[in-house]
């Protein structure tokens, strides 16, 4: 756990906690500041909570303070809740009301806001700059050294071009009393808590020698590397992460295509190329296309500045153009599967962009979903954790769509009656498909765009499969008594 702070540390607020390890209200090293406690932000903020940091966190958002204050996530994600409830109760996380509050409490300030898509690929960078202003204003009324840590995701030069001059002028500071920082985040959403308490290298790139040691000290007790780089380095770090991540993606889904035309399975052919450590299995996983808040907002983000550049992208340009053609894929595939669409009853089970997660961003199930009601389909959708934001993003989307599709609690109701069923995302209880799912269902098919209802399952279940990345797109394994479909 974090090691104790040095008395001489600026502002360093030891907590007056008895008892052991991780007792209650045992803190040390700087007190962290998290504005924006979103996804990121509220992972970010936990793992330093639980790394014996005191945390202050502010969103403008008045819901989410308040659902926090009484220790509710209003994000689901494995092992969230808990740890919410573990740091709240340790008095080490901490709700506050306005970034006065905050920019007087907290030494070490990450910026956790949204950087929305924007126009022309662009990111929006309302949030930060709106957010930056607001914390600079706060922190001409404080005193003693403030580091500001960017850890959104912005375009390389972002930090220095447009943060830092916000920070400075609206504070009032100058490099003596106020240090920035960019610390990309890398975490992965239905993961997330893990990968913010146990990251892999922690990337810093800071503007000086006392801002570095800020967060050099507000990661006191991670594991991790620290990586120290420039600030502009720092976010081509994460975009470069990020596009190569995609990329991966991307190109086991054009592998997908392979073992569909010629026989074979797209796990096996890269489970193979993956055991070479020059490439590794990671992200090797075909499906139908990313989605996601980050990779298609933050692969654009970064063409379009590789172009005001005069640099160019094929490496987006080829993530972002496999990942449209794979999306159109699935739908040929689930349309060669079903049939003519029009008037079949189809059940979209899955509509999280990963299973793990409720965050609907991105999620392939809308352009999914939209191509299914356009072929004349009556759909019905399902998420065992995701149907809410679903719902709610729809209606926003697509409002005049809205009559043919149908929003159902359970996944059996989901198939009861479908002519076909699609996995989009991998929950686990989708995965055990039981036989009453089939016979409920007027034809027990189902498209699996995952590849993950196991074989025996299926024939158990007198399932009849149709898997991306699989032999000639023919069902695969034939279904007990079931003849084999081209
Ligand atoms: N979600 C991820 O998996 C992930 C991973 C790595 C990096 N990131 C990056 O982290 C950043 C945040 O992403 P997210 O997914 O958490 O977004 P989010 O939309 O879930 O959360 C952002 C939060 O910021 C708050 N906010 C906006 N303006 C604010 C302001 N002026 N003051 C205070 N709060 C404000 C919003 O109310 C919201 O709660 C983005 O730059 C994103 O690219 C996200």
């Amino acid at each position: 756990m974090a090691p104790h702070a040095h008395p001489s540390d600026l502002g360093t607020e030891h907590s007056a906690g008895h008892g052991g390890r991780g007792g209650r209200g045992r803190t040390a090293g700087p007190v962290v500041g998290i504005v924006g406690v979103g996804y990121m932000g509220i992972a970010t903020g936990l793992a330093f909570a639980h790394r014996g940091r005191s945390v202050v966190a502010y969103d403008i958002d008045r819901g989410v303070r308040a659902a926090l204050r009484k220790g509710r996530s209003p994000y689901r994600e494995p092992g969230l809740a808990e740890l919410l409830g573990r740091e709240s109760r340790r008095d080490r996380f901490h709700i506050v009301d306005s970034l006065s509050e905050l920019a007087r409490r907290a030494e070490c300030i990450f910026l956790c806001v949204s950087t929305p898509p924007g126009p022309g690929g662009r990111v929006d960078l309302r949030p930060i700059r709106s957010a930056s202003r607001a914390l600079g204003a706060a922190l001409r009324e404080v005193r003693g050294f403030r580091t500001v840590v960017v850890k959104s995701t912005v375009v390389p030069g972002t930090t220095d071009e447009v943060i830092a001059p916000i920070l400075r002028r609206t504070s009032g500071r100058s490099a003596r009393t106020l240090g920035v920082a960019v610390n990309p985040e890398f975490l992965s959403e239905g993961r997330m808590v893990r990968d913010a308490t146990h990251p892999a290298r922690i990337v810093l790139g800071a503007s000086g020698a006392r801002a570095a040691r800020a967060v050099r000290r507000a990661y006191a007790g991670f594991s991790a590397p620290i990586v120290a780089l420039s600030p502009t380095e720092a976010e081509l770090v994460k975009h470069g992460s990020n596009a190569f991540l995609a990329l991966k993606v991307s190109y086991a889904n054009e592998l997908s295509r392979w073992t569909e035309r010629l026989g074979g399975d797209v796990d096996r052919v890269a489970e193979a190329v993956g055991a070479d450590p020059r490439i590794g299995p990671e992200f090797l996983r075909a499906g139908p296309g990313f989605g996601g808040s980050c990779f298609d907002k933050d692969l654009r983000a970064f063409r379009r500045r590789a172009q005001e550049l005069g640099l160019g992208s094929r490496i987006a340009d080829a993530a972002l153009g496999i990942n449209d053609d794979q999306t159109r894929h699935a739908v040929e595939l689930v349309q060669r599967a079903g049939g003519p669409l029009r008037g079949r009853e189809v059940a979209v089970l899955g509509l999280a962009f990963k299973a793990g997660t409720d965050d609907v961003r991105e999620s392939r199930a809308f352009p999914i979903v939209e191509a299914l009601l356009a072929a004349g389909a009556r759909v019905r959708v399902h998420d065992p954790s995701a149907l809410a934001n679903f719902r709610r993003e729809w209606a926003r989307r697509s409002p005049r769509q809205s009559a043919r599709l149908r929003f159902v609690r359970t996944a059996e109701a989901a198939v009861t009656g479908a002519d076909l069923a699609v996995l989009q995302t991998d929950w686990p209880e989708y995965l055990r498909w039981p036989s009453a799912w089939s016979r409920r269902m007027r034809r027990p098919r189902l498209v699996d765009l995952r590849r993950r209802v196991p074989a025996p399952v299926a024939r158990r279940a007198g399932l009849e499969v149709f898997a991306l990345g699989r032999g000639a797109s023919g069902p695969t394994p034939a279904p007990r008594g079931r003849r084999r479909r081209a």
